[in-house]
């Protein structure tokens, strides 16, 4: 079942999703060479919780720390550790932060250090994505425009969309209906009404789509160990569009 969110609510999700947003930019100056993705954790989880809020991830279904951070071959749900960082690597931090009863999701990719070309090429494609797919959203629009356009520019670049993790509802709870696929057929799935909320995450790999999940359980990494990437939005369907909630105001983060 959809929770179509009323005005007041998505007020309430504003301030939320605006404090993930938040974090992404205060920890952008600390992803660098040398620092442990533990050390990042510990400083997006001291953020959150200074700002009256609670990180979404910590104990969820037993996630043991309060971001997701996936590097280079790992897909999505990376879990911090004493790794280090280093020159060339790409990585994505998500964060998800409970605020006024709901949570806001949002991820980017840091490039550590010097960017290579090809990741330069993979991330700036999966960010373009996100952004075709946010272009459709309004209200008579249909799911499966949001993975159309999102898999044919990946596919066009000769990359390839992971199956099996897709975007979400969001609201009260972290995970609701529906699920909304990074891949598809315009004109296809169900109609986007005012009052949505849901977020649009793809993950586009350098090669084959197909993954495995780490003995940690979590982990999800890229078969064939090339790279992936993934941006994500929160976002509302208004009346004439879309609203990005993740985004801060005045400032374009990605
Ligand atoms: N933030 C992820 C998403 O975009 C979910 C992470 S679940 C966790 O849906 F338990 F790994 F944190
Ligand atoms: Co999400
Ligand atoms: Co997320």
């Amino acid at each position: 079942m959809i929770h179509l969110k009323t005005d007041e609510e998505i007020e309430l999700m504003r301030k939320s999703a605006k404090l993930a947003a938040e974090v992404l930019i205060m920890i952008e100056p600390y992803v660098k060479p040398g620092v442990t993705t533990n050390r990042l954790d510990e400083i997006c989880h001291d953020f959150i919780v200074s700002n009256g809020a609670v990180p979404s991830p910590l104990n969820y279904r037993g996630f043991p720390k309060s971001i997701c951070s996936s590097i280079n071959e790992e897909i999505c749900h990376g879990i911090p550790s004493d790794r280090k960082l280093r020159n060339g690597d790409v990585v994505n931090l998500d964060i998800t932060t409970y605020l006024n009863g709901f949570h806001g999701d949002t991820s980017r990719m840091f490039h550590v250090g010097s960017a290579r070309k090809k990741m330069t090429k993979l991330v700036e494609t999966c960010k373009e994505a996100l952004q075709s797919a946010i272009k459709l959203v309004k209200p008579g629009a249909h799911l499966g425009d949001i993975g159309a356009t999102i898999q044919n520019i990946a596919e066009q670049r000769g990359f390839s969309v992971v199956r099996e993790f897709c975007g979400h509802g969001i609201g009260r709870s972290f995970h609701e209906d529906p699920q909304v696929l990074h891949v598809g057929t315009f004109g296809e799935g169900i109609e986007l009404k005012k009052g949505m909320v849901f977020t649009i995450e793809p993950m586009i790999n350098e090669g084959k789509p197909d993954l495995e999940i780490l003995s940690d359980k979590w982990t999800a990494v890229t078969k064939d160990g090339l790279a992936s990437a993934q941006f994500e939005h929160t976002l509302a369907v208004v009346d004439n569009g879309c609203e990005v909630l993740t985004r801060l105001n005045g400032q374009t983060v990605f």
